[in-house]
């Protein structure tokens, strides 16, 4: 799930694509390259580990050029080293190519080109690439044909750039399963694999779908599919900022995206709650609307922190809409041929709406004949482009790894589908007008808790030597003691496990002793009584607890050894207040350890590959 980004124009590539992978690098960093087509011959330059190595590199070398293609890896074939790192060229040394995926038949495609006498030098998938289009020139096709012809052969995914030497009046680019746009300036055109590395230079772009290719020139391009048929494509106008993507200040794209809350679970509400009726009004869903609702079965698909937001999102349907609700992780899903019928709605969750699983359980889905819907993040990502309809959640770039407001903005596009659904069948009036009410309530709660980060700090300092957590918390806040203990691994790397509260007693209670924390999410709700039943066993034990309770519960500071207070809401939006103290414990732990918050190692943000 690397990062691409491409440059011709009349400038020097060279810094436009440093700054590219810079922004780029949540895509993966295990290593960095450049291939420069200068005036007078091509260079490639590369290493391992982060962008910033390679500008030291190319501040030093006055490398200028200006055609030109960078890479930000996250390996998947060949461990991360310089030898491996991307663009891989032919023998020549006068083809490069960055590549996005997992080429799936290499070992054939090497062993054949082997035999053609073609030495490999990398253990990579991707270096297949370079030779079998040179195999294709060598037979006198010029670049783009010998690119698409090569790729005919090619089984797996890619998102591809590619320069020859020979025509440096060109960028080629394809993509199969990664994604790709085409960023279009004046007199200069952009390749990369999200908007995000282009839009210092501009805001019109051409997405390439699957199954095309694209020549760019400096002042056009040419959009053809794989069987060459010639594609007309729509140029599309980028809203995001260049502001939106920056830290803002803060010192890890985590902590800002956190401190954002209150103002991303607006922005996924704008526009979409109709007050006086008790009701929500989603666009994305309107021509599909009847089928959901009288849909048999809702199951909900994605992975991680969404599959998470999913299981909250099951409680929501089973409660309000009355609608059996299953959720299974994606990976699992596209592999079992599940039982869909028609008459289901199989919802899919996805920040990036590029994860790989997710996007191959969706494809399989849309075959069954389901109602295919999707809640994303990012606007015209894959996911969003092939679901029949959907939600975007409008939470802006996550760029930290941990994800944090797309997850509290999930559930409150989940709330609103919800809300949407539930008024056709048998929620009141009254009842809709109440939901709603809580919703717009919650950015004023969110800032509340976020102006408990020096307590949480001090919690931090005193837990973060401990070698493993336990979250518990039970109905709405089961989900939430999954992602909170999630987030602890992810970027502090302690080991921590997410338990409904009452499945302790069967197994992991056998775990607590002084040692171990205790995290419960305990809000005065219907079931507050039965979780300070399991406070008190894990307090037997000599369990140190953390509590996060609501404002109006005075008795619980007595039992645990700290509590984080939060304002309470309905049931079915406390997780989107509960998990707020968890990513800021997360956080605050993995600052104290000296950790990279928003890069972990051995994550990538957006995971492309299987
Ligand atoms: C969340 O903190 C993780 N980095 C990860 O679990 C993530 O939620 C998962 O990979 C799914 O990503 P998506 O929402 O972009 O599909
Ligand atoms: N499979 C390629 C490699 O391991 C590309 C991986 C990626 O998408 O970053 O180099």
């Amino acid at each position: 799930m690397c990062g691409i980004v491409g440059y011709i124009g009349e400038k020097n590539s060279v810094p436009i694509l440093i700054n590219g992978l810079k922004r780029l690098e949540y895509r993966g960093y295990d290593s960095a390259g450049l291939g420069i087509l200068t005036n007078s011959h091509s260079v490639v330059i590369k290493n391992k580990g982060k962008v910033s190595l390679l500008e030291e590199r190319v501040e030093k070398s006055n490398l200028s050029g200006k055609v030109g293609i960078g890479h930000t890896r996250w390996a998947t074939h060949g461990v991360p080293n310089e030898t491996n790192a991307h663009p891989h060229y032919n023998s020549s040394k006068n083809l490069f190519v960055i590549h996005n995926g997992i080429i799936e038949n290499f070992r054939t495609l090497k062993k054949g080109l082997e035999k053609l006498g073609y030495e490999f030098q990398t253990e990579t998938d991707s270096e297949v690439l370079p030779h079998l289009i040179d195999s294709f020139l060598k037979k006198g096709y010029p670049l783009f044909k010998a690119v698409r012809l090569a790729l005919t052969e090619v089984e797996g995914t890619y998102g591809i750039a590619v320069i020859y030497e020979n025509e440096p009046d060109k960028i080629v680019a394809a993509r199969k399963g990664s994604p790709l746009v085409i960023g279009l300036g004046d007199n200069e055109n952009f390749v990369a694999s999200d908007v995000s590395a282009i839009l210092a230079h501009t805001k019109q772009v051409i997405y390439l779908e699957d199954g095309e290719l694209v020549e760019v020139y400096k002042d056009k391009f040419i959009v053809k599919t794989i069987s060459d048929a010639e594609i007309e494509k729509e140029v599309h106008e980028i809203s995001m900022t260049l502001d939106e993507i920056d830290k803002g200040g803060f010192s890890h794209f985590m902590l800002k995206e956190i401190m954002e809350q209150p103002e991303t679970i607006n922005n996924s509400m704008r526009g979409r709650i109709l007050y006086d009726k008790g009701t929500a009004i989603l666009g994305g869903l309107t021509d599909v609307l009847g089928r959901l609702v009288n849909s048999k079965r809702i199951i909900i698909t994605a992975c991680g922190t969404s599959w998470h937001a999913g299981l909250v999102g099951e409680y929501m349907f089973e409660q309000f809409c009355r609608i059996p609700t299953e959720v299974e992780y994606a990976s699992e899903f596209r592999y079992r041929n599940p039982i869909i019928n028609q008459d289901d709605a199989i919802l899919f969750i996805s920040q990036s709406g590029e994860t790989a699983d997710t996007l191959a359980a969706l494809r399989e889905a849309k075959l069954k004949g389901a109602l295919v819907l999707g809640i994303c993040n990012v606007v015209g990502s894959s996911i969003a482009r092939e679901t029949m309809a959907g939600v975007y959640t409008h939470a802006g770039p996550e760029i930290g790894v941990a994800s944090t407001k797309a997850f509290t903005s999930q559930l409150v596009v989940l709330s609103l589908i919800t809300l949407l659904v539930a008024r056709r069948k048998n929620m009141s009036q009254a009842e809709g007008i109440s939901i709603a009410e809580e919703l717009m309530a919650l950015p004023d709660k969110i800032n509340k808790i976020l102006k408990l980060n020096d307590q949480i700090e001090q919690i931090a300092s005193e837990f973060k030597d401990a070698n493993n957590f336990l979250y518990l918390g039970r109905g709405y806040n089961f989900p939430v003691a999954l992602e909170g203990a999630l987030k602890l691994k992810e970027i502090s790397y302690i080991h921590a496990e997410g338990y409904p509260a009452a499945e302790m007693k069967h197994g992991p209670i056998a775990l607590i002793d002084e040692n171990m924390p205790v995290v419960f999410i305990a809000p005065k709700d219907s079931t507050y009584d039965k979780i300070i039943s399991n406070i008190e066993e894990v307090k037997a034990r000599g369990g140190r607890i953390i509590a996060i309770a609501t404002d109006n519960d005075n008795g619980i500071d007595e039992l645990v050894d700290y509590t984080i207070k939060v304002p309470s809401t309905i049931k079915m939006l406390m997780p989107i207040l509960t998990v707020i103290p968890l990513q800021l414990l997360a956080y605050q732990i993995a600052v104290k350890k000296g950790l990279n918050v928003d890069q972990p190692r051995n994550l990538a943000k957006s995971v492309t590959v299987e």
